[in-house]
């Protein structure tokens, strides 16, 4: 395919050597290997619309990318080499806050992060927070509505969005930049852009949500015998603390293990390592000492009816941020710990406990010696579920047995009414396993909506379900 009709347009804009396109037709795990034909890099939602055009007219497929840290492989171009990644990265200004309406307007290759210091700026909360906030962008969060750490509180990516400017597959520009709490004008279609990893069009902006910015945040770990502990803690948690509680976050053990050998340079800030613990948040908005006292109370309770084995508390900003790379570091520690198989699954929060311990002995049974990797957002109901290979095997020839270890865990999940992706997406990673739990009118529908939007199936093809055969 002939590029230069757009390289005379996109002049510097458009990268065509292999060598310089090698980090956009890769995924951050190494485990998706494509390549393309052009790696388009637009500056505004005109670009794109230009470049979207150009796609339509020679059947071109796309593929979105912001800062290419999803799970899934979604923004990873196939291996055929005929697509175009689009990537957002250089669409990354704020266009506006209206403090007083709480929304803030901005482009989709915004970094997270730097979306959270323009809210704080502006005395605001921008509260979507997870690991990758440094790389990734809110283009990336809102196609994949990604989950994090805050969900509990405020919801997921998609709660946090009240419009959205959209470049259709056709090429036209869609401003639905809309900030308003009510709108019951029709369909909702910016609810179908979000979630739909780039396969029905591209996002090129959005409004999101403000929040009042929370006096003072207080942080603790605490030790727990079993995940039903956690969960009763939780429960209390919600009881006492209601909507302060931001973040309740879990590690079973064996993550601890994988934490402390990958990243010693971490501290583990309780007495025993051979425990399970979840990391507590709670937003205060009157004060630091208001909230302290209330988590120490929580805690203190939790202990004394032998809930909690122990706790710290972080006694001031370093500490917290301390406690948090815990949580944080978790995927790269795992990383680093070798192959394994990731799985994102949410069940009902009541069911969640009995699934765990269930679903553990199963695989265990039917694949010894592998190591149960279960970690993260309790809160919600959402595990990162993981499975690696036995202690100090490499682990080479793993990923033989992945698609076996899905089968059984998805099997549970499906069993206990969960979902087979909580927060990643399906990308190539994740649809079929997510097709063997959808009907045929859940598929069709799906389709539907695809054939509508991007009958030529030039949006991200072969990823999510809307082409699904
Ligand atoms: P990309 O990876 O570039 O793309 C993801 C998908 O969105 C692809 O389908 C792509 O085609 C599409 N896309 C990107 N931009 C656009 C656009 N402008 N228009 C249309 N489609 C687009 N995820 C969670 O949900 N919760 C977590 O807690 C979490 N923690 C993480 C921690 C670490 C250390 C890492 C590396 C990742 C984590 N992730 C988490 C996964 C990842 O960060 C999220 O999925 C993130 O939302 C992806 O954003 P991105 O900009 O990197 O998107
Ligand atoms: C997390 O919660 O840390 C992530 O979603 C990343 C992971 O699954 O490793
Ligand atoms: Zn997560």
């Amino acid at each position: 395919m002939n590029t230069s009709s757009l390289a005379n347009t996109f002049s510097g804009r458009l990268i065509t050597d292999v060598a310089d396109m090698a980090p956009f037709v890769t995924d951050w795990r190494k485990r998706w290997f494509g390549s393309a034909i052009a790696v388009a890099q637009p500056d505004t939602a005109e670009d794109v619309a230009i470049v979207v055009r150009w796609c339509a007219a020679h059947g071109v497929p796309i593929v979105p990318q912001g800062g290419n840290t999803g799970m899934s492989g979604a923004a990873t171009p196939d291996a055929a080499g005929s697509a175009l990644v689009l990537s957002l990265a250089r669409m990354n200004r704020v266009r506006g806050i209206d403090a007083l309406n709480n929304t803030m307007t901005v482009e989709a290759g915004c970094i997270l992060q730097a979306l959270q210091d323009a809210a704080r700026e502006a005395g605001r909360l921008f509260p979507l927070s997870l690991g990758a906030e440094g790389s990734c962008t809110i283009g990336g969060n809102l196609s994949t509505n990604a989950g994090g750490v805050a969900v509990l509180r405020f919801g997921n990516a998609r709660e946090l969005c009240l419009g959205l400017e959209v470049v259709t597959a056709q090429g036209e520009i869609w401003n639905g930049l809309r900030g308003l709490r009510k709108d019951n004008t029709g369909y909702d279609l910016r609810d179908l852009f979000i979630g739909a990893e780039g396969t029905l069009g591209v996002i090129t902006a959005a409004t999101v949500k403000l929040f009042p910015l929370p006096a003072a945040k207080i942080t603790a770990w605490a030790a727990v015998a079993t995940v039903h502990d956690a969960l009763n803690l939780l429960q209390v948690a919600q009881a006492k603390l209601g909507a302060r509680l931001t973040a309740f976050e879990l590690l079973t053990q064996p993550c601890i293990d994988i934490l402390t050998e990958q990243m010693p340079h971490l501290r583990w800030p309780l007495a025993a390592t051979q425990t399970q613990a979840v990391l507590i948040e709670l937003s205060d908005a009157e004060s630091e000492a208001s909230g302290r006292a209330s988590l120490e109370a929580l805690l203190e309770a939790a202990f004394e009816s032998g809930l909690v084995t122990d706790a710290a508390i972080a006694t001031n900003i370093t500490q917290s941020r301390e406690f948090w790379s815990l949580r944080e570091f978790m995927t790269e520690a795992q990383q680093r710990a070798g192959k394994n198989i990731k799985h994102d699954i949410s069940v009902p929060i009541s069911r969640i406990a009995d699934f765990v311990e269930q679903t553990n002995a199963e695989i265990t049974e039917k694949f010894p010696g592998v190591r149960m990797i279960v970690f993260g957002h309790l809160g919600d109901g959402n595990l990162h579920y993981n499975v690696s290979p036995p202690k100090g095997a490499v682990g080479e020839n793993f990923g033989v047995i992945e698609a076996a270890v899905n089968h059984v865990a998805h099997n549970a999940v499906n069993a206990f009414g969960g979902s087979v992706s909580a927060e990643h997406g399906l990308g190539v990673l994740r649809r079929s396993e997510a097709a063997r739990f959808k009907s045929p009118v859940e598929l069709a529908m799906m389709r539907s909506i695809k054939q509508a939007f991007d009958p030529k199936c030039i949006m991200n093809p072969g990823k999510s379900l809307g082409d699904f055969a």
